[in-house]
C-alpha cells in the first residue's frame, strides 16, 4: 500500500494543491518553519483523522480561515480510492471515493501510518497520556472494534462526570452509566492488554538487533482494570470496583476509575526508563516500541503501514539510523522522511537512487531532481 498522492486544503501553511510521492522513500527538505512537519501531519490527518501534534484540531486550520481538508490517492494491491477528511469548525468528517462515512472507525485503518517524530521522546519521558495516545493510535489500527468502543467510552466518561458535578445524589443515573461503562471500558481494557502482549517480543527482538548495549526491555500495562496477575477484570468485578469507588467519585465530583488512567510502564534492565533511561538510551526504546508496530500492522494487513519520519537527523544517531533506514528498504515500506538537510542523510546508493526529493519553502512544495 502507499499514499500516492496528498492534497492539503487550507492546512496550516501549506499552499493548495497536489503531492506526489513515490512508493519508496520520499524525502522532504527545508529550513526550520517552512511545513515539513506539517506535510506529515496532513498524512497523519488522512490516517487517523487526527494530528500526531496536536489535539486542538482547530489549529490545523490556516489562520483566519475556517476549514480546511487534505484528500490522498491510495493505490493498494492494483486497486486505487481517495480518502479526504474535512475540518469544518472542529468537525470531522471523513469520505472514501465521495461517500461519507457515518462512522470515523470505518476510516481509521484506510492508511495505516506510524510516526516517528522528535515528539515521540515523550512516549519514555512525558506523562501517562503520551503513552494512553500512543495505546490509542495503534489500537485502532489493529483493532476496528477498539476505536467505537473508546468513542462511547469516552462519550460515556464526558457524561458520567457531567452528571458527578451537576447532580451527585442521581444514584439511578449513575448506576446506568457505569453499566454502560463498564461495558466498554472492558473492551478497551481487553485490547490493550492484548497489544501490549503482542507489542513487547517484537521491541525485544529489535531493541537487542539496535541496542544490545542498552540491555533489556519490557513492557506492562498499568491499569486499575487488570488483576495483579495481568488478567482483564470481568464486567462484573469492574462492575464491583465502580461501586466500591462509588462514594469517593461522588465526593470528588470526579470520575476516578477507568481506563482513562491507564499508563504502560516501559522498562529498561528492569528500572523506569521515564525516570532512568538516558536521551539515546530512550530514542533506541522508542524506535523498538515503532519497529514491533510495524510489524504487528504488517502481520494484521498483510503489508507495511506507511512511515512518517519527522525530522530524521534529530532523531538518530549515525550508525543507527543507517541500519533503520536499511532494515526499512528490506521491508518495502513507503516512507515519508523530513529533514533541514539532504546531505546529512548518509544512506547508500541504491536506497538514494529509488528516492523522490522535494524542498518546502514558505509551505509550497516542489519535487526536485535528485541529481540536484
Ligand atoms: N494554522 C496555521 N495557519 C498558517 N500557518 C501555520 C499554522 N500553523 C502553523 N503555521 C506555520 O507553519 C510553519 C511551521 O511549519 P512546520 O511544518 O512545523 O515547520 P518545519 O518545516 O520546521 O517542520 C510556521 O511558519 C507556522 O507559522
Ligand atoms: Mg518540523
Amino acid at each position: 500500500m502507499h499514499l500516492s498522492s496528498l492534497s492539503p486544503y487550507c492546512f496550516r501553511n501549506l499552499s493548495p494543491g497536489s503531492i506526489t510521492f513515490s512508493p519508496g522513500l520520499n524525502f522532504i527538505f527545508g529550513k526550520n518553519g517552512q511545513g515539513k512537519s506539517n506535510i506529515l501531519e496532513a498524512v497523519s490527518l488522512l490516517s487517523t483523522t487526527t494530528s500526531f501534534r496536536t489535539k486542538r484540531s482547530s489549529d490545523l486550520t490556516t489562520w483566519g480561515k475556517d476549514e480546511c481538508s487534505v484528500a490522498g490517492i491510495v493505490s493498494q494491491d492494483g486497486t486505487i480510492f481517495e480518502l479526504l477528511v474535512t475540518l469544518q469548525h472542529g468537525r470531522r468528517s471523513a469520505f472514501v471515493n465521495g461517500d461519507r462515512l457515518k462512522r470515523l472507525s470505518d476510516f481509521v485503518g484506510k492508511l495505516p501510518a506510524v510516526t516517528f517524530s522528535p515528539n515521540d521522546l515523550e512516549l519514555i519521558k512525558g506523562g501517562p497520556g503520551e503513552r494512553r495516545a500512543f495505546l490509542d493510535r495503534y489500537c485502532s489500527f489493529l483493532y476496528p472494534q477498539y476505536f467505537e468502543s473508546l468513542s462511547r467510552l469516552h462519550q460515556i466518561t464526558r457524561s458520567k462526570a457531567a452528571l458527578l458535578k451537576e447532580n451527585p445524589s442521581s444514584l439511578s443515573a449513575l448506576q446506568s452509566w457505569n453499566e454502560l461503562f463498564a461495558e466498554e471500558a472492558f473492551t478497551v481494557a481487553s485490547f490493550r492488554r492484548l497489544f501490549i502482549s503482542d507489542l513487547e517480543p517484537g521491541a525485544q527482538i529489535v531493541h537487542r538487533r539496535y541496542a544490545s548495549n542498552d540491555g533489556s526491555l519490557e513492557l506492562r500495562l498499568v491499569s486499575q482494570l487488570l488483576h495483579e496477575s495481568g488478567a482483564v477484570k470481568s464486567r462484573q468485578e469492574i462492575l464491583n470496583d465502580l461501586s466500591a469507588v462509588h462514594q469517593r467519585e461522588r465526593a470528588a465530583a470526579k470520575v476516578l476509575y477507568g481506563p482513562q488512567r491507564d499508563d504502560i510502564e516501559i522498562f529498561l534492565n528492569e528500572k523506569s526508563s521515564r525516570s532512568f533511561a538516558s536521551q539515546g538510551q530512550s530514542r533506541s526504546l522508542v524506535l523498538s516500541l515503532l519497529m514491533s508496530v510495524l510489524e504487528l500492522l504488517r502481520a494484521k494487513n498483510g503489508d507495511y503501514p506507511i512511515l512518517l519520519l519527522d525530522d530524521v537527523e534529530s532523531e538518530l544517531d549515525h550508525g543507527r539510523r543507517n541500519d533503520f533506514f536499511t532494515a526499512l528498504l528490506d521491508h518495502g515500506c513507503q516512507t515519508i522522511v523530513t529533514g533541514t538537510e539532504r546531505a546529512e542523510f548518509s544512506i547508500s546508493n541504491q536506497l538514494l537512487d529509488q528516492a523522490s526529493y522535494y524542498v518546502v519553502e514558505a509551505g509550497e512544495v516542489c519535487q526536485i531532481d535528485s541529481k540536484n
